[in-house]
Formats: C-alpha cells, structure tokens, sequence
C-alpha cells in the first residue's frame, strides 16, 4: 500500500510582493530544470566566465573579481567585511535600518572595532554628516546599505560619499541587496571598493546566489593581509582560484543555480539596464499612485523613495496584519510587515525582478481596495 504521509509537491503559486524574493520569470525558472553539470565541468566554467561578463554589466564594473557566492545575500555581507577585516581594525557603518545594523554585527564579529552612526528610521544621511563621521579616526572600512529594505529609503548621494571615504582613507563597502538590477548603481564611476548582493531580488532569479565585486585597491588589501580569513568558505582567494585563475575545486556550487542567474542576467541585458531601471520606477510610480487613490500614502519621501520597496501606511483603525493574511489567503498575493518599530505602522510591498510587472499591480491594488472595504 502507498504510504500517504507525504503528498506530492504543490506549494500555493503566490504573487511575491514582498521585500523579497521576488518572482522569478518562467524562462529563469526552465533554465534550472536543465540536469546539473559538475562544479568542476568545462560547460559549467564557460557559464561562469559568461556569468561574470554579466555581473560586471549590471555592476557596472571592470572589476576582475566578479563571482556569485554560494549562499543568499548575508554570504556576500560576510564575505566583504570577514576578507577585509583583521581583528583590531577600525570600521565605521552609517545604520538606516535593521540592514546597516546587521552590518555592523557581522564587522563586530568580525574582532573589528565598529562605530555606528544611525538615523530614524525612514530618514538618510547627508554626505556632511558621514564625513564628519568619518573624521573621528582613521577607519579602514566605510561600510552602508544603498538600497534599505526595511524601511524602503535610498542612500543616496553615493558617489560623494565614496569620494569623502577614500580622502579619509576607509574602503568602501556597499550593500546592494535590494538596488542591483532595481536602480542606478555604477560600481566603477562612483568609486565603490566592494559591492555584494543577492540573486532573488533586482535580478529576478531564486535566491541561493551572492554576487560580488571587488575593485584593485580591495583586492590588494585582502592578499595582503596578515591572517588567512577566518571563514574557509568564504575566502575570495579561493573564489578567485576556482572562478578565475587555476579553477581548483573549491565547493560543489550549485550548477543549477548558475543556470538560473545566467538566465535571469540575459534577460536584464536583453532589456538594456538603463530600460530595466525606467520600467521598474515606472511600475513603482503606477503602484504608489494607486496607493494614493485609496488613502495609502508612502511612508517614505518621493526624493528617496525605493522603488524596488515600497512601505505604505496603514490607514487608522485598520489591522495590518489581518489584511497581509488575508491577501496571502485570499489572493496569494505575498506583502510583508514593517520591521522593528515599524511594525504595526506600514506594510512594505516590493516590486523586484520578474514581480515588476503591471498586472501585479493592478490586482494587488485592487485586492487592497476591497480589503480595505
Ligand atoms: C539590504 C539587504 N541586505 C542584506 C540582506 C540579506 O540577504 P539574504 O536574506 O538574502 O541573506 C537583505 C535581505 O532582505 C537586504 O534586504
């Protein structure tokens, strides 16, 4: 008799209009149900050279350690700080949320000495106050978060803040999570050191990938450091040697993972960058009028506004977490609720990557309206 324990597979098909991930286009998904090759097939090495020739696109980098790390977002965060850091080394972080805080963990754990500057939640820094920040001392690591997911605020400005950190002296390192393939980031022209992000977002592929990019004067400080990086795993050497150089095994990547990225990359450079960029602010704007129209005003200022994340006030007297469950449970449609403080105060509704599309919109509008009665 067939043991019925275990039924087959069939999760709900939701729309994913959470702070991530987001949807992942249909070709992106076929590509990963192409049978995995070996981590160490020549097939799988020319997907990887092709990989990063798009990863510096969407980077906007010549940098030559370009590679997509084995694990989610938080890999690409501790592999930036834990390959830059030695213990004893000075890191200031600028916090706009809980992802500037969790920075500042990680280089904290790192046996780094952390300052911290931070700001209410939903505001951003002005490039005076980090460069007074950054004169209390010499800081070997400048690092923030371009694109903040938990209150759905740009940093922007980036370029002069860059600019402020290399005249004290600090690297530069940026989270670029929830900006990369949602809005304007120049990794080269603006003079970021190391960038990191994740594949499920902006980039409309599963999650599982961490690209990265690091620049020269990066690359330079951590072959030279003192100590070998404390996480094995995570070591950029080894990346390098596995990606670029002798292609010694390293770790069995995932090759189906890789199919995916590729995919989800080609159809961003088939679109053109810039063009990605105007359709994702052009279906924000069409989200946050609609918004508007029924009494959900942004909580975040036009001029700083994500549109990849967007974080909506609830109106008076209505419960924020009856109407998400009920859009889950009635409309498969996945929001999320505001972090920290800011939790019983805005939804966040993200629109990243194969999630940007119009009809989404409109029917979660819609939906929203009718919940909100
Ligand atoms: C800005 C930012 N940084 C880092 C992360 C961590 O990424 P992951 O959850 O993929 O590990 C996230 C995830 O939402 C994020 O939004």
């Amino acid at each position: 008799m067939t043991d019925m324990r275990f039924s087959d597979l069939d999760p709900h098909t939701r729309i994913l209009l959470g702070p991530g991930p987001g949807m992942a286009a249909p070709r992106v998904v076929r590509a990963m149900a192409t049978p995995p090759v070996g981590h160490l097939d020549p097939d799988l090495l020319a997907i990887y050279a092709e990989e990063q020739e798009l990863l510096r696109y969407v980077f906007q980098t010549r940098n030559e350690w370009t590679f997509a790390l084995s694990g989610t977002g938080t890999s690409g965060m501790e592999a930036a700080l834990s390959n830059l850091i030695e213990p004893g080394d000075d890191v200031l972080v600028a916090v706009i949320g809980y992802f500037g805080e969790r920075l500042a963990e990680i280089a904290a754990r790192q046996g780094a000495n952390v300052d911290r500057i931070s700001k209410n939640l939903g505001e951003i820094f002005s490039v005076e106050e980090i460069e007074t920040a950054l004169k209390q001392k010499v800081y070997k690591i400048f690092s923030f978060v371009q694109a903040e997911t938990s209150t759905g605020a740009e940093q922007l400005h980036v370029k002069e803040i860059a600019e402020a950190a290399h005249k004290q002296g600090a690297l530069v390192v940026m989270d670029t999570v929830t900006s990369l393939g949602s809005i304007p980031l120049k990794v080269d022209e603006w003079g970021v050191d190391v960038a990191y992000s994740a594949s499920q977002k902006g980039l409309g592929a599963p999650s599982g990938l961490a690209p990265i990019t690091v620049n020269a004067r990066a690359q330079e400080t951590i072959e030279k450091r003192i100590k070998p990086v404390s996480s094995f795993y995570l070591d950029l050497k080894l990346y390098a040697n596995y990606w670029n150089g002798a292609h010694a095994y390293h770790h069995t990547a995932s090759a189906s993972l890789h199919y995916a990225l590729r995919e989800a990359l080609r159809m961003i450079y088939e679109e053109g960058l810039e063009n990605v960029h105007n359709r994702m602010r052009t279906n924000a704007e069409q989200l946050w009028r609609g918004l508007e129209a029924i009494d959900v005003v942004p909580f975040i200022p036009l001029e700083y506004r994500l549109p990849p994340l967007t974080t909506a006030q609830v109106p008076a007297g209505v419960d924020p977490h009856k109407v998400r469950a009920q859009l889950l449970n009635e409309y498969n449609i996945e929001i999320a609720a505001g972090f920290g403080s800011l939790k019983d105060q805005v939804w966040r509704i993200g629109l990243m990557g194969y999630s940007s599309r119009k009809e989404n919109i409109t029917l979660f509008l819609a939906a929203l309206e009718e919940l909100l009665g």
